[in-house]
């Protein structure tokens, strides 16, 4: 439970449109969906002027648990067609590498979805196990020795961009640069990621573009010299009897690896975080780890909820809860919201591993674009929680952690910790 006074919240002031609600505590903003869910289920916000974009017709958020797993099942009603984010894609070039199959209804995008689906498999996850414990032991083998470390950064999310990149087939050396881009790209929109630079949004579409380039080269490399990673199966791919154009292999990179890459380092941070404020839910777990995994990781999932909400658009007009919505309105997920909901979770704001009923969605609503990478997350997630409990199992957080203010993303920019130096596995 909170130990700290929450804000009180009255329903007109909350406004989800507004990017400094982004930068409030967690507790903060959990208390406001709380008021969101109860008095105004389907809320309206207004879309104001801001370059690149220009004034959207706003959006209705949803923020009940019911709701959003409805929105995700029914795309023939609440289509991604037209974007995901709440923001319209800006009408300039760089914005085209957005428009990846998560942007796409089906058939379109189940066609696209089929073409990777078996690097995500039960299967393909645990033959890939050992490369996920390697990555783990490299990563916390640079921090051990030093009694000190931001968790966030050099730990969590190096791990996640370290499985994607070598999925899609990137090479080692060029993982630091990949994951500064996915930070920008992530953040879209918070001003202290990138100091001092006007446009912070812009910032975002350059960083994504740059990536989704790189990702075009490396797929020319594998045309020539295919191996078995992803980029090697999209270079040769055939979408209606054609190969992909580089506008979509530059989406597809993309999508992986800002998809992959920052949620599940997000969820590693505030997993940490969760520990260190519920310790004796740590102390359980380190006393019987693989018996509690199974729980234990779906709650760091429902806990930390690393994607707030994404964006769907209405094919016809609807009512819910007795608003009157029309064809075309905006209508954003808030899974962050939902993920808290009284209504389908048992003391939603208590984090508790052993949770029984957990349909979190915190991978989505279990609709057509429901997370693909979802058991890869997880088993980062398992080999990461372990290693950290066996190698550092004393760590505990040195000053608050920093917000990251995001739309998209809900994590922690910045997480010191402290533990005593233990000696490196490898050389
Ligand atoms: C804790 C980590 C993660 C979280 C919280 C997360 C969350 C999500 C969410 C909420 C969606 C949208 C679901 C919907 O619209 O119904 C999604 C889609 C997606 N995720 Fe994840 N994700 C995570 C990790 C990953 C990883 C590791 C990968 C790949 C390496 C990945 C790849 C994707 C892809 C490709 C999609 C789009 C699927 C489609 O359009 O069919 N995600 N994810």
């Amino acid at each position: 439970m909170n130990t700290v006074a929450l804000r009180q919240w009255h329903v007109d002031e909350i406004d989800l449109a507004n990017d400094g609600f982004y930068g409030l505590s967690f507790d903060d903003r959990d208390e406001a969906y709380r008021v969101l869910r109860r008095e105004r289920p389907v809320a309206h916000f207004a879309e104001r002027a801001e370059p690149p974009f220009e004034a959207g017709p706003g959006f209705w958020a949803l923020t009940r648990h019911a709701d959003v797993v409805e929105a995700s099942r029914s795309a023939d009603v609440y289509s991604s067609a037209e974007g995901t984010l709440i923001r319209d894609r800006p009408s300039i070039d760089i914005a085209t590498v957005l428009h990846s199959m998560f942007d796409m209804d089906d058939p379109g995008h189940a066609k696209r979805r089929k073409l990777v689906a078996d690097f995500f498999t039960a299967r393909a996850v645990s033959g890939f196990a050992a490369t996920v414990e390697r990555l783990v032991d490299e990563i916390l083998d640079d921090v051990v020795e030093r009694g000190e470390c931001d968790l966030a950064n050099d730990v969590a999310k190096r791990l996640p961009v370290a499985v994607t990149c070598d999925l899609m087939g990137v090479p080692p050396l060029d993982r630091a640069w990949i994951q500064q881009r996915t930070t920008v790209v992530s953040a879209y929109g918070d001003p202290s990621v990138l100091p001092g630079q006007s446009l912070p949004v812009m910032q975002a579409l350059n960083n994504a573009n740059e990536l989704g380039q790189y990702g075009v080269e490396l797929a020319k490399h594998r045309r020539k010299a295919p191996t078995d990673d992803m980029m090697s199966r999209l270079a040769h791919a055939q979408i209606d009897g054609r190969r992909l154009t580089d506008d979509e292999l530059a989406q597809w990179f993309l999508l992986f690896q800002s998809a992959g890459s920052e949620t599940t380092g997000h969820a590693i941070t505030k997993g940490v975080a969760a520990f260190d404020a519920f310790p004796e839910q740590r102390a359980a777990w380190m006393a019987d780890f693989d018996g509690l995994a199974p729980t234990a990781i779906e709650e760091i999932l429902r806990w930390s909820s690393p994607v707030i909400q994404f964006r769907r658009t209405l094919t016809r007009d609807i009512v819910l809860h007795d608003q009157e919505l029309h064809a075309g309105d905006k209508i954003v997920l808030v899974y962050s919201a939902a993920n808290r909901d009284e209504d389908a979770f048992e003391h939603p704001y208590r984090f508790d591993i052993r949770r029984k009923k957990n349909h979190h969605v915190a991978f989505g609503g279990a609709g057509p674009h429901n997370c693909l990478g979802a058991p890869i997350a997880r088993r980062e997630l398992r080999v990461m929680m372990r290693a950290i409990f066996e190698r550092l199992p004393d760590l505990e957080l040195a000053a608050e952690p920093t917000v990251l203010r995001s739309t998209i993303v809900s994590g922690i920019r910045e997480m010191p910790v402290l533990f005593t130096p233990t000696a490196r596995k490898g050389n």
